[in-house]
């Protein structure tokens, strides 16, 4: 049946109306059902540009540090919750949600810590108190949460740490014992939120990954309380092996467990000022970013896309590299987009088109 022209055009408005109204990635993924999150730091809410962009591109907001032990643990017997309340805050105002992070890891501590000489039983005593106290703090705020964060090495094996064997909480030698005990404490403290394990290095199927998947698929058979799994993604040039990626993601998901993209970037070699010179260097970036987003928005149980910070004029990359590498991220230094903004957001739309 043929429409009457004026049926067709009243139609039709709507979605013309939809088309030419600004798109922003929050939009976008608020509408293809999926997180778009992004790493903040609280001291930058003072700068307008920053907290702009962070509201109205996103979502799902990570404290970069400031959920850390470094900063909420200044002495043993203290927390400190200022920072990391002023970025649940900021989300709050904003509808946007809050993924916690993290509360096991053997870097980003204090000097008392880090330092320190405890026994096991102390250790054990000091990781349960801490997971219990934050994790309740958060309780009904964090609606996920990276429980333990970087516990393998990169061949698979679990990486030595101060949990785990030096001295570790009194479960070395017993395998993974105390990553499943952080997990059992994190859900006794709130049954409702999220829990995940987070790791580097292990997006592709390589042997890291295959011990990830290992690891976590025991986890699951044995009633370890997990939700979800945090797949890093810190890249680099030329970028991933999409096809790999995407079927690593699919083993993990299969598990039952939700993947998240938690800390996404996708360095590249800059000069003195920290700009990229090269136009190709950002066109291979901008198809490394449309690729891996794809990949999650086209597996079930991917449903979180996070970016490590937003804006090139704050991203961990520069002091990471000693300045070789940067313009990591989706926002140039002046938080204009960057082509890699708009292979996001067309991705984000296309799965919007499609549901
Ligand atoms: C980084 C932060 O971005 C920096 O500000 C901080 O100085 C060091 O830690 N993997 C992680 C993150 O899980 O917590 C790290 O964040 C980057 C690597």
């Amino acid at each position: 049946m043929t429409l009457p022209i004026w049926l067709r055009s009243a139609l039709l408005a709507p979605a013309i109306f939809l088309a030419s109204s600004p798109q922003t990635l929050r939009s976008a993924a608020d509408s293809a059902g999926v997180l778009i999150g992004t790493a903040a730091r609280p001291y930058l809410f003072s700068e307008a540009a920053y907290t702009e962009t962070l509201a109205r591109e996103f979502n799902m907001i990570e404290p970069e540090d400031a959920m850390k032990w470094l900063a909420l643990r200044p002495t043993a017997a203290t927390f400190d919750f200022h920072d990391a309340d002023a970025v649940v805050h900021f989300a709050q105002a904003h509808d946007m949600k809050i993924r916690g992070h993290c509360l096991v890891w053997d870097h980003n501590n204090p000097d008392w810590l880090a330092h320190g000489h405890f026994t096991s039983a102390k250790l054990s005593q000091l990781l349960q108190e801490h997971i219990t106290t934050v994790v309740k703090h958060y309780s009904g705020q964090v609606f996920a949460w990276d429980v333990v964060n970087e516990g393998l090495d990169e061949n698979g094996r679990l990486r030595d740490s101060r949990w785990f064997n030096q001295p570790g909480i009194g479960l070395a030698g017993k395998g993974p014992a105390y990553i499943e005990h952080a997990f059992r404490w994190a859900r006794a403290a709130d049954p409702h939120a999220l829990l995940f394990y987070n790791e580097a290095e292990a997006e592709e199927v390589n042997r890291k990954s295959d011990a990830l998947f290992a690891m976590l698929k025991d986890f699951k058979l044995h009633g370890v309380p997990i939700d979800g799994v945090g797949l890093q993604m810190h890249l680099t040039l030329p970028g991933l092996d999409i096809a790999s990626v995407t079927a690593n993601m699919a083993r993990l998901a299969s598990l039952g467990l939700q993947v998240h993209l938690t800390e996404l970037d996708v360095s590249l070699p800059v000069d003195a000022n920290g700009a990229s010179s090269s136009k190709e260097d950002l066109l291979r970036q901008t198809e490394i970013y449309r690729n891996v987003v794809r990949a999650c928005l086209k597996t079930p149980g991917c449903s979180a896309i996070q970016t490590w910070g937003f804006t090139d004029k704050y991203s961990w990359i520069g002091s990471h590299s000693h300045g070789a590498r940067g313009a990591a991220l989706p926002f140039d230094r002046s938080y204009q987009p960057k082509p890699a903004y708009g292979a996001i957001l067309q991705e984000l739309s296309v799965k919007q088109r499609q549901d």
